[in-house]
């Protein structure tokens, strides 16, 4: 599935290096509620952005980009406190709903981080990915999605609970 081996994943600097940079965001009250709304049916919604987060903090860190950016606005991506109802409506303006309670949230975001959030649902959506993090933060959106809808992203929840004390 993820073709690192588990190890390079979780190493002792990937693991440090983004506790610091999403600590401060999870223990929050805002980011803590995700955990009562259902994400993709099989996980909650926290869970299921901590996973975003990490693997595009990860493969942005991999790659040389901007990690710091990747993993907070994939923390941030889903940040709304409204049941999925399936509708066209929420799949095309959450975005926006997810981004305006993030610049709350954080006092405000970067361009960057803005775009990112904005653009994680196109093509659907209005907001076009505009830096190669935006583009990354869409497609591990997908990914996790995938492992959400077929029962596989816990495993990886899992480890990233026991690797990671900030996110618990
Ligand atoms: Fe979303
Ligand atoms: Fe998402």
């Amino acid at each position: 599935m993820i073709s690192w081996k588990r190890k390079k994943l979780f190493s002792q600097e990937n693991e440090s290096r983004f506790n610091e940079y999403i600590k401060g965001l999870c223990a929050t009250e805002q980011m803590q509620r995700l955990r009562e709304f259902d994400h993709h049916k099989q996980i909650n919604r926290y869970d299921h952005v901590l996973l975003v987060s990490f693997l595009s903090f990860a493969l942005a860190r991999r790659w040389g980009w901007d990690d710091k950016a990747a993993a907070r606005a994939g923390l941030l991506h889903d940040l709304f406190w409204t049941e999925c109802d399936g509708t066209v409506h929420l799949c095309i303006h959450h975005p926006e709903t997810a981004c305006a309670n993030a610049e709350a949230l954080t006092g405000g975001l970067t361009k960057k981080e803005r775009n990112i959030i904005l653009s994680h649902m196109w093509p659907a959506g209005r907001h076009l990915p505009r830096c190669r993090e935006a583009w990354m933060v869409d497609l591990v959106d997908t990914f996790v999605t995938v492992l959400d809808l077929t029962n596989r992203s816990q495993k990886y929840n899992r480890m990233l609970a026991e690797a990671v004390p900030a996110i618990n």
